[in-house]
């Protein structure tokens, strides 16, 4: 069972200007493939406390990915992806460079994310944008590698030898 963490980080959301439609949205997503949220979130676009939640979801072993939705483009309170960006041991750029590929078919809007791929010990964090629309697109087009890279993760051996 892949345990997931969904933060959505949005000043709006987080001041309950404007309901969070992202995060519900991946919830079910992630819900629909057979995956436990084990943890949800809203944070406004704020480097200390994202980089402080992904860290404690990371460190406390209770997720196995963190899905953030939000904060990814150009505007000014945009900070999630160096949020992230502070907080990995290791960059993924290759699922990152898969949502922007796959989501450039839908939209040249897609150039203008600037989501980050990483790790920090044994969790993937994935930034996805802020509308939910968006966001599902983006997790759909990584999905199908997902179970693989979190196998890899946990050190499992036969992981390896499936390559
Ligand atoms: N990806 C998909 N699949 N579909 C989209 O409509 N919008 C883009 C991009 N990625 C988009 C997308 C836009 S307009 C922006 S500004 C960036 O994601 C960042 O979004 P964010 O600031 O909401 O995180």
């Amino acid at each position: 069972m892949i345990r997931v963490g969904i933060l959505t980080i949005s000043d709006r959301s987080f001041r309950k200007e404007r309901e969070d439609a992202a995060g519900p949205a991946l919830v079910e997503i992630v819900q629909a493939r057979g995956w436990q949220v084990a943890v949800q979130g809203i944070l406004p676009d704020e480097e200390k406390r994202i980089r402080e939640t992904l860290a404690e979801w990371a460190q406390s072993s209770i997720v196995d990915i963190i899905l953030t939705t939000g904060g990814t483009g150009f505007s000014p309170r945009d900070v999630t992806p160096e949020a992230t960006r502070r907080v990995i041991d290791r960059e993924a750029p290759g699922l990152a460079e898969v949502m922007r590929a796959e989501s450039l078919k839908a939209t040249p809007h897609a150039m203008l994310s600037r989501a980050v791929t990483g790790i920090r010990g044994r969790c993937l964090i994935v930034n996805l944008p802020g509308s939910p629309k968006a966001a599902g697109e983006c997790l759909q087009s990584i999905f199908a590698v997902l179970p693989h890279a979190v196998q890899l993760l946990k050190g499992d051996d036969s992981a390896e030898a499936s390559h």
